[in-house]
């Protein structure tokens, strides 16, 4: 009882205020169609759904099921722009809208009564048609077999009368410039300045929602890039060098191995050696000492490391 109370209020105070709690906004493009869905996913007998559209303040009923019986208001005099468009899916109550045109935009308020009442509301943004950007030559400059091999090439993506969208130069996955228009309605172009070309550039344009590419083909507009191949040739030289340096080391670390356990076999014998040898280099120090040392002083210190 109490739910049914809450759900009143509020639709009492959608109708003052103008806002509607639980709104789905859905961004579309025109030709496009959508369902609205109930998330209900099977209608009792005794189950009403009521669909609404309201533009400005003035609000019809487009759809309807009833006591099992569906009923599609499209052509009534101010549901014109409905005709021919609606569905309505006789398990669920969902609203499909086909064939969406700019006057389908605007709220859609589901009622489903079975036993309590459940609101839904869905507010339809229908955006203009976006077509592919076109690119061209920004300089109109000679064509390619004209062009000097030095010469850049300077491109323009354009997107002709278009509003809330994002115009992007790609190379891959990396975006490498973009420019945003808000609402109004004009034609964005964005350049761009390629010494050569590989065939991984590409331009967007982009709603929210959608975007279109037009990849940049090789034959057209740019030089190829001559280094196309010698890019895998340089992948190829960096992996022999890397082998050769690989095998550089690891007959370095065998020699060094193999003398190792030379030295260790002779070790033993040279122990002696190596012990008189160290011993000798200690009395060569200290006598330096007693040379250079003419005030005298300290001596025995110096005595006491050389025999250490
Ligand atoms: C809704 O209001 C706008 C201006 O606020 C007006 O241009 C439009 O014609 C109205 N639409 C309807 C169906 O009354
Ligand atoms: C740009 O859009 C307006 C209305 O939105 C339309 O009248 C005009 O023909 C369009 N221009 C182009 C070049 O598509
Ligand atoms: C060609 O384009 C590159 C950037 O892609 C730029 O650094 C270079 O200065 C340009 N050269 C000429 C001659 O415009
Ligand atoms: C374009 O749309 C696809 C999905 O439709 C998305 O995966 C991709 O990231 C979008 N690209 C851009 C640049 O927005
Ligand atoms: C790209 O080039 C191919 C052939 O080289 C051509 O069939 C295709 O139409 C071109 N696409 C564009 C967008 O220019």
């Amino acid at each position: 009882m109490s739910y049914t109370f809450v759900c009143f209020c509020l639709w009492l105070l959608d109708g003052v205020s103008g806002v509607y709690s639980d709104e789905t906004v859905i961004s579309v493009m025109e030709g496009d169609s959508i369902t609205l869905n109930t998330d209900v996913t099977e209608l009792q007998k005794d189950d009403q759904i009521l669909w609404t559209f309201r533009l400005n303040s003035s609000e019809t009923r487009i759809a309807e099921i009833y006591k099992q019986i569906v009923s599609i208001y499209d052509n009534k005099e101010n549901n014109e722009r409905f005709r021919g468009r609606l569905k309505i899916d006789e398990q669920t109550g969902s609203l499909t809208i086909t064939n969406i045109n700019k006057l389908h935009s605007g709220l859609y308020k589901l009622q489903i009564i079975n036993g309590g009442v459940k609101h839904k509301s869905f507010s339809l943004a229908v955006y203009a048609l976006l077509t592919v950007p076109v690119i061209s030559d920004f300089l109109q400059n000679p064509s390619v077999s004209e062009r000097s091999s030095e010469q850049n090439c300077s491109l323009l993506c354009s997107a002709v009368n278009v509003s809330a969208v994002t115009l992007s130069w790609y190379k891959g996955n990396s975006l490498l410039s973009s420019i945003s228009v808000s609402d109004l309605s004009i034609s964005l172009s964005l350049p761009l300045e390629l010494e050569c070309l590989d065939d991984s550039y590409s331009c967007v344009v982009a709603y929210s929602f959608i975007n279109r590419t037009t990849h940049l083909n090789t034959t057209d507009l740019c030089q190829t890039c001559p280094d196309g191949q010698s890019e895998s040739v340089k992948h190829l030289m960096i992996a022999v060098i890397t082998l050769l340096l690989l095998l550089l080391v690891i007959s370095a670390s065998a020699v060094m191995m193999f003398n190792r356990r030379r030295r260790k076999q002779s070790a033993q014998e040279t122990r002696t050696t190596v012990e008189e040898v160290d011993y000798t280099d200690a009395i060569i120090t200290t006598n330096r000492a007693q040379d250079s040392e003419t005030n005298g002083q300290n001596q025995t210190e110096y005595s006491e490391v050389s025999f250490r």
